[in-house]
């Protein structure tokens, strides 16, 4: 038998030590969860994309009476970045989320696996890693692409 390992290295940051256009987009992603609609949840998610036309497309969770119907913010975002810009090739996203108080989460969170696919399928189609910029109280976990979030991933690439 031979084993392998699959290795993901997070950068924890501070505010401060993100690029200018970093900032924006967390700022961007942070921003987006005010618009969130949760009313089952109240869990308010926004995500913010940058394409390489330097558009920022953002989004948020979407929710419905019927629960799967829903959608979240990272898809919302990613839907509509391709949709409005389909030449145009995703660089980097930030997601950031607040609970039912105004807090953001401590914990950054992170896309959930069906976020992680679509993700994925833009980052091959932009031929570049996409840079995962999760957003917590106080900090940024800043992951080299997405690919990195989802080893052993199905891609027909
Ligand atoms: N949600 C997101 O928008 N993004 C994630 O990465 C995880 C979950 C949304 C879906 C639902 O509206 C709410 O958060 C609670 O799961």
């Amino acid at each position: 038998m031979k084993k392998f390992d699959v290795n993901l290295t997070v950068e924890a940051l501070g505010f401060d030590e993100l690029t200018a256009a970093e900032r924006r987009l967390v700022d961007t992603a942070s921003d987006a969860t005010y618009r969130s609609y949760c009313p089952y949840s109240h869990f308010h998610v926004g995500a913010a994309i940058l394409l390489d036309n330097d558009e920022i497309i953002a989004g948020s969770n979407q929710e419905n009476a019927a629960y799967p119907s829903g959608i979240c913010a990272e898809r919302t975002a990613a839907f509509y970045a391709h949709s409005r810009y389909p030449e145009a090739a995703f660089r980097a996203i930030a997601i950031a989320a607040r609970g039912t108080d105004t807090h953001w989460t401590a914990a950054p969170v992170a896309p959930c696996g069906a976020c992680r696919q679509v993700l994925l399928e833009y980052e091959n189609l932009a031929g570049a890693p996409v840079s995962v910029l999760l957003v917590g109280d106080g900090k940024v976990y800043r992951l080299p692409s997405v690919r990195s979030t989802l080893p052993l991933a199905f891609t027909e690439f």
